[in-house]
This record gives C-alpha cells, sequence and structure tokens, in this order.
C-alpha cells in the first residue's frame, strides 16, 4: 500500500511540476523542489512502511501482554486505562518538546549548509585576504551550536526511554508481587509466562513510541510531496489554438515585426517591464537594443513568442 501511494503521489507531483507556471520556478529556490523529489520521496518509499510495521508490531504486541494479564488476573484491567493515560501524556510531552528542538537543529543545520557553500564559492577571495582561521572557526562554531541542539535530541530520546522503563518497571513490579503473594490463583507456569512476557513490554512501549514519534515526522514529507501533488499551480494546457494562427495561406512572406503598445509583466503582483512599447521593424534590418542592466533588453526576446 504504501509503495503504491508513494509511487502515485511521486508521479501526479512530477507532472504537476511539469506544467507548473514560470513563476513558480522563479520563486522557488531548486533546492526545495530536489528535496521533495529526493529526500521526501525516500521518507515515502522506505522508512514509512517500516516505522508503520514497527509501530503496529510494537502496539500488537503490548495489546497482546495486556490481553494476557487480564485473563490472568482480572483486576488488572483496573490499571490499563491509567497505563494509557501516563504513556499518552509523557508521549505527547516528549513530542512537542522533541519537534521544537528538531526544527531548531533544522535550522542550525541549514546555515552551516549554507555557510559552508558560501566558504567553498569564495575560497579564492578567502585565501586571498587571508582569512581562512576566520572562517575556519565560524564554520567550527556553527557545527557546535548544531550539535547543541542534536545533542538535545538524544538527551530528550534518554528521558523518554528512562520515564517509560519507570512506567513498565512499576507494571513489572506490581504483576511480579501479585503473582508470588498468591493474590490470585494462578500456577507457577502461568507466571512465569506472565513474568516473561512482561519483560518485553518495556522495549516494545519504547519501541512503538519511537515509531510513532518518527512517523509523525514522516509525515511531514508526505504533506510537503502533496502540496505538490495537489496543491501547484498549473500553466494553461500546452496545446492551445491562439486566435488568428497564421495558417499556410497567409503565412508571411516577409520577415517583419511589430510591437503595437505591447506591455509585458513577469507575474501578475510585479510592475510592467515592458510599457506600451511600439516598434517596426523592417525586413532585412539589422536591430541593436542599447539601455543599462535591467532596461528590459531580454524581456523584448521573451515577448516575441506571446505576440502574434
Ligand atoms: N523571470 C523574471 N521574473 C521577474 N522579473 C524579471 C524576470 N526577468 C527579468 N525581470 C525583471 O525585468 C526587468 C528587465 O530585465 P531584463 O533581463 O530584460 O533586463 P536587460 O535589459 O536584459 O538587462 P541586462 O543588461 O542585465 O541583460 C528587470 O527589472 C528584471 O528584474
Ligand atoms: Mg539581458
Amino acid at each position: 500500500m504504501c509503495n503504491n501511494a508513494s509511487r502515485s503521489l511521486n508521479i501526479r507531483a512530477l507532472e504537476k511540476i511539469m506544467h507548473a507556471p514560470m513563476s513558480f520556478f522563479d520563486t522557488t529556490p531548486m533546492g526545495r523542489v530536489l528535496n521533495r523529489f529526493t529526500k521526501d520521496t525516500d521518507a515515502l518509499d522506505n522508512e514509512i512502511a517500516e516505522q508503520l510495521r514497527l509501530f503496529c508490531f510494537g502496539i500488537g504486541n503490548m495489546i497482546g501482554i495486556l490481553i494476557l494479564c487480564c485473563i490472568y488476573m482480572p483486576y488488572f484491567t483496573i490499571v490499563i486505562p491509567f497505563l494509557f493515560m501516563y504513556a499518552v501524556s509523557s508521549f505527547s510531552y516528549y513530542q512537542s518538546t522533541a519537534r521544537e528542538v528538531k526544527r531548531i537543529e533544522g535550522v542550525q543545520r541549514s546555515i552551516v549548509y549554507s555557510t559552508f557553500d558560501e566558504i567553498l564559492q569564495g575560497s579564492d577571495t578567502i585565501k586571498l585576504y587571508g582569512n581562512t582561521e576566520l572562517f575556519i572557526n565560524k564554520n567550527k562554531d556553527q557545527i557546535n551550536t548544531m550539535n547543541e541542539a542534536y545533542y538535545l535530541t538524544n538527551a530528550l530520546q534518554r528521558f523518554f526511554a528512562v520515564t517509560l522503563h519507570f512506567a513498565s518497571g512499576c507494571l513489572n513490579l506490581v504483576v511480579t508481587m501479585l503473582c508470588a503473594s498468591n493474590a490470585f490463583p494462578i500456577s507457577g507456569a502461568s507466571s512465569g509466562l506472565l513474568v516473561s512476557y512482561l519483560v518485553s513490554f518495556s522495549m516494545q512501549l519504547i519501541q512503538s513510541s519511537k515509531a510513532a514519534g518518527q512517523l509523525e515526522q514522516l509525515l511531514n514529507s508526505v504533506e510537503r510531496v502533496c502540496e505538490y501533488a495537489v496543491d501547484l499551480p498549473q500553466e494553461a494546457s500546452y496545446r492551445t489554438e491562439p486566435p488568428n494562427t497564421p495558417s499556410a495561406e497567409n503565412w508571411p512572406i516577409q520577415g517583419s515585426i511589430s510591437f503595437r503598445d505591447v506591455c509585458l509583466r513577469y507575474r501578475p503582483a510585479l510592475p510592467y517591464v515592458l510599457k506600451n512599447l511600439t516598434i517596426d521593424i523592417k525586413p532585412h534590418e539589422k536591430i541593436g537594443i542599447c539601455g543599462r542592466t535591467g532596461a528590459g533588453k531580454s524581456t523584448i526576446m521573451t515577448a516575441l513568442p506571446c505576440v502574434v
């Protein structure tokens, strides 16, 4: 299911990108587009299914263990809602903090990348001015700041693991005490079965919570690819019949071009670059266009295919 969903999302996103208007490519950095088709697609193809499998596997195991306990010790059912509430509240506490820390780490990481890119591009200038040390130190400082956030991510994971270990340790203790004190009529073999399953409970709890956290982060990738696959603005269809297409009979014999009050802007929100331009270029005439940079010389060429 995941593979099929990922494939169809990817194909739809690619089709939409192929028909996106030029303004989209003017305003979107190429790295962002590449990211959707590399890292995000990889998350869709490989990671989500695996994390979903781990999550379902852990949840299934835990439910099995709890049912086993309830069958042997009916009063154990009372503990389950409290255990559930404890797990959910510590998960949401951990997840809301981890999300913010991850965001800080992401910001720091992109700063490191962009500085590294700048240093690579400007290495000649840096060497020329003898500022190598300065930039090495700058890079080191930024990597340190990024690692501070990365360290926090790990510390948070540890904190979460300890919290869940504590909860399942308490659960183990209670069940073992109940088994040992003969509060319920359970045989020695059944007690052994219960305790041996409960030992794996904490691992399952941590594994499925981790998988749930990962899933939430990976769903961001789905959201990003979906944004391209569904919401991307589309340009006009490739083939439209212009109102007065030159046909074989009225195809111009002379290569003359005339602009009459041509106005052109690159996007609706931008000011006009060409304002009421009127020129006549006669056949065989050679034309030179002068103007300062940004005056709109290249734009005249851009406007040519649009003029009919
Ligand atoms: N793709 C684009 N999207 C938005 N604005 C643009 C785009 N291309 C050019 N412009 C704007 O249109 C104006 C004219 O640009 P144009 O490239 O035609 O100038 P030019 O005369 O060819 O300059 P140059 O001498 O540097 O080649 C500039 O203000 C520029 O910022
Ligand atoms: Mg130009």
